[in-house]
């Protein structure tokens, strides 16, 4: 049967919601060229391949099953993190990376006349979320230090607001919140409105000062908390991420859910990733160590960095941002750029570490007023 020649592949109008017009499409970090040496180090990815046993229990059992559908629950993932964290299974749902599990609860809350508070700029998935589920973004801008703005975030609660949601660390400054602004938003929000932990990195905070999602689920009856598989546990490609949080509000998410959503293999990647704990802790403090390398390095350099709780670092470069990703990328370091507003680094392997922090060193002699684009 050959094509249909009349097929049509564009069209002239078709009827659709008018506000999607307002809606960015997700950009995603840029790859890395491969004829010269360059590194990724724009989707704040674990450098590191799976751990070897991980690859053993995905090619043991997890290929064979393919034809099946996956169990919708994921059980075996629900009950070992229901121990782990000591909580009801049922307040457990899991999703394709935790992005799926903040579309729920957004879909699940909000929709046209209600609003959404976060801090921005932050994690960029949200306004798209929040704009895709009909909602108001009630965007609070970051504080001087590039923190969230407690104070301006309880000021910005209104009637319509549905949802609160706090990145710790914030996606892309790599700032934290204590644990006094977490307990204070909390006091201020209305029990019946859901605050929202996400904490897509916090293997990576060693802050000593910063809030635990998990402290404030058990505290208070209204917090959700989201964490993913993707970051620490370098299983980004598979999709899976879970989030906990009162079990009638778990239950409503789930009515949202796209049924089927995590893959048999990205469960049983993920236990066995749970089950290797010890080697991946001991990655996770290998990224840290290496993030504090760099940072000290630049900051030796005369950058301006912020203090990270992630795996990644932040430079606010203000109106040189394009110019200092120029040479970046020149130099084969492909980082995360905000036009306009600055720039994001993952840490990569230490082969990567050393060119960004080489580069960097001739980007600041070349332009050195890109150290003062923001003052700590
Ligand atoms: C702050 C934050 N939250 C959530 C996610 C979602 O990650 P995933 O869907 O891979 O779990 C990301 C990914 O970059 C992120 O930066």
């Amino acid at each position: 049967m050959t094509a249909a020649s009349s097929a049509p592949e564009s069209i002239a109008a078709f009827r659709h919601r008018e506000d999607l017009a307002s809606i960015p499409v997700y950009r995603q970090g840029k790859p890395a060229p491969t004829d010269r040496r360059a590194f990724k180090l724009s989707s704040n990815e674990n450098p590191y391949g799976p751990l070897p046993s991980v690859v053993k229990a995905i090619d043991e059992s997890a290929l064979a099953t393919m034809n099946r559908y996956p169990d919708m629950h994921g059980w075996k993932v629900v009950e070992r993190l229901a121990k782990r964290y000591d909580v009801d299974p049922a307040a457990i749902i899991l999703g394709a990376g935790s992005s799926e599990i903040i579309t729920e609860l957004v879909n699940a809350l909000t929709g046209p006349g209600t609003e959404v508070i976060y801090p921005w700029r932050s994690f960029e998935a949200y306004p798209i979320i929040v704009r895709g589920a009909g909602a108001t973004p009630v965007e609070v801008p970051l504080t001087v230090d590039l923190r969230h703005d407690i104070p301006a975030m309880i000021d910005a609660i209104t009637d319509r607001t549905r949802l609160i949601i706090v990145n710790n660390p914030n996606n892309p400054t790599s700032t934290t919140v204590s644990r006094a602004e977490a307990e204070q938003l909390m006091e201020a929000v209305p029990s019946d409105v859901v605050v929202l932990f996400d904490e897509a990195y916090y293997q990576f905070n060693t802050d000593s000062d910063t809030e635990v999602a998990m402290d404030l689920y058990r505290k208070y009856p209204n917090v959700v908390v989201a964490h993913t598989f993707s970051k620490a546990y370098g299983l980004a490609g598979l999709r899976i991420g879970f989030g906990i949080g009162p079990v009638p509000v778990i239950n409503e998410m789930s009515k949202v859910a796209l049924p089927f959503a995590v893959s048999d293999v990205a469960q049983t990647a993920a236990v066995a990733s749970l089950d290797a704990q010890d080697e991946l802790d001991a990655r996770v403090k290998d990224i840290i160590a290496e993030r504090e390398r760099i940072i000290d390095a630049l900051r030796g350099q005369g950058w301006h960095v912020p203090p990270s709780g992630a795996n990644y670092f932040w430079l606010q470069l203000g109106g040189l941002t394009d110019a200092v990703a120029d040479k970046l990328t020149e130099a084969g370091v492909i980082a995360r750029v905000f036009s306009g507003c600055g720039i994001r680094v993952s840490i990569g392997t230490h082969e990567a570490n050393d060119l960004v922090i080489e580069t960097c060193a001739s980007v600041i002699s070349e332009l050195p007023a890109a150290a003062e684009q923001w003052g700590e």
